[in-house]
């Protein structure tokens, strides 16, 4: 059986959490929004670990209009679970309306319930000051910088942004 996947569906100030998103849909709405938000294109893998993320991976919707997505990893060591943020993005026109918020505090709330879960934590690029800006509201700290860690963007360093949970 597929996993489920929750939809966040933001619809003006009222706010909606789905089941039911089958995975070649969550596929296709990941590929289309990932294609318009990020200069690399995902492999398989990427979105085989989004799909089996289940509710940590979300798409969110403004009306009727599929305009971010949080895709998640789950990475289980023993009886412990880092959660890895692949990728979180809005649609540039749906920004600063506090959507990205909302995915990621979803994540986090799941993340809460689950005391197996140690951590979140994600790479970013350390010239993305918006990112950055954006992280720090939710008490993401840096906790390790790696030169070189993108291929094919410049420049190629990344920040490794982690928060605790336990
Ligand atoms: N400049 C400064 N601060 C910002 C910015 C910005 N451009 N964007 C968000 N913030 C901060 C602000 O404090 C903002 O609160 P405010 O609007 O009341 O001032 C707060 O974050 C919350 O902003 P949201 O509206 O919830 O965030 P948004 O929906 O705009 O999404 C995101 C933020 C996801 C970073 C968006 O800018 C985006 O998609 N960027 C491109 C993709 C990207 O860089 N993703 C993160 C890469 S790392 C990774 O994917 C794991």
């Amino acid at each position: 059986m597929e996993p489920a996947l929750n939809i966040l569906v933001l619809m003006e100030e009222t706010i909606r959490i789905c089941d039911g998103e089958s995975a070649s849909d969550l596929r296709q709405s990941l590929q289309r929004l990932n294609a318009c938000l990020f200069p690399v294109k995902y492999k398989d893998t990427y979105y085989r670990d989004a799909v089996l993320a289940g509710s940590y991976t979300k798409l969110a919707f403004y009306k009727d209009a599929c305009v971010g997505n949080i895709a998640c990893r789950l990475e289980e060591t023993g009886p412990y679970i880092r959660v890895y943020i692949m990728t979180l993005g809005v649609l540039p026109s749906y920004r600063r309306m506090g959507i990205g918020s909302k995915l990621l505090q979803s994540v986090l709330g799941l993340c809460q319930q689950d005391p197996r879960v140690v951590d979140v934590y994600l790479h970013v690029q350390t010239n993305n000051d918006e990112a950055m800006e954006f992280y720090k509201n939710f008490d993401f700290q840096i906790v390790d910088t790696i030169f070189n860690y993108y291929i094919r963007l410049d420049p190629p360093d990344c920040y490794v942004l982690s928060r605790r949970l336990r």
